[in-house]
């Protein structure tokens, strides 16, 4: 029998940001994805993850920060390289910024807040996904730049866990090799029974 939720998750691929184009996710879209991206295992309901939004001339407009930022942190960039710094946030319609915000809690290890916004990464993926989008998550070098993580005005509690891409697939990306499950599936038994 036909399951869509199962589909989605047997076939996703993500879509390079490089092969994405208009058009992007609307306003009520963008909005689905972004309340599936806050609905993950969160324990403690902390809401450690928030998300700016990219779209429109902002992307260019952070263009300007990402080539100063690559100006500033790199030695002499030649201008192709900051010219493609100005043009990253232009691949796509859309770019959702997803950043981890670990609130101190007993109770609710930093380890376990960085898995929940791991996970409100992947439902932002999988949201846009099953709109009809391709999307892409990635870090490249700004995710981790501090002149960037300034721009973004991040508190010291705050780190990049991603930048997702998202906007319409130009091409069907190809299927790629997954771990065998034999490898990476065992299954426990007591030292009794061995
Ligand atoms: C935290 C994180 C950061 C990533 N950063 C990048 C990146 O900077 N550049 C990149 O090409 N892929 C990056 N990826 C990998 C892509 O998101 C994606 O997994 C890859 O293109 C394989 O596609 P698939 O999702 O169809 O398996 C990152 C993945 C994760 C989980």
């Amino acid at each position: 029998m036909s399951n869509k939720a199962l589909d989605l998750l047997l076939t996703r691929r993500s879509v390079s940001a490089s092969a994405l184009s208009e058009p992007g996710p609307s306003e009520e879209q963008l909005r689905q994805i972004l309340t599936a991206a806050s609905r993950v295992p969160d324990h403690k309901k902390l809401a450690p993850w928030r998300f700016i939004l990219f779209q429109g001339d902002a992307r260019k407009a952070f263009g300007a920060v990402l080539a100063e930022a690559c100006r500033v942190e790199e030695k002499d960039p030649s201008a192709f390289r900051l010219e493609t710094e100005a043009a990253r946030f232009l691949r796509a319609p859309t770019v959702i910024a997803v950043i981890s915000r670990v609130v101190p809690t007993p109770g609710a290890p930093e380890w376990e807040q960085i898995l929940s916004v791991g996970a409100a990464c992947q439902n932002t993926i999988l949201a846009a996904t099953a709109l009809g989008f391709g999307a892409q998550w990635i870090t490249e070098w700004y995710g981790y730049s501090e002149t960037v993580c300034q721009a973004l005005k991040l508190a010291p509690n705050e780190r990049v866990a991603g930048f997702v891409y998202i906007g319409t697939a130009k091409e069907k990306p190809d299927e790629r090799e997954r771990p065998a499950l034999a490898d990476i599936v065992s299954v426990w038994t007591s030292a009794k029974d061995q």
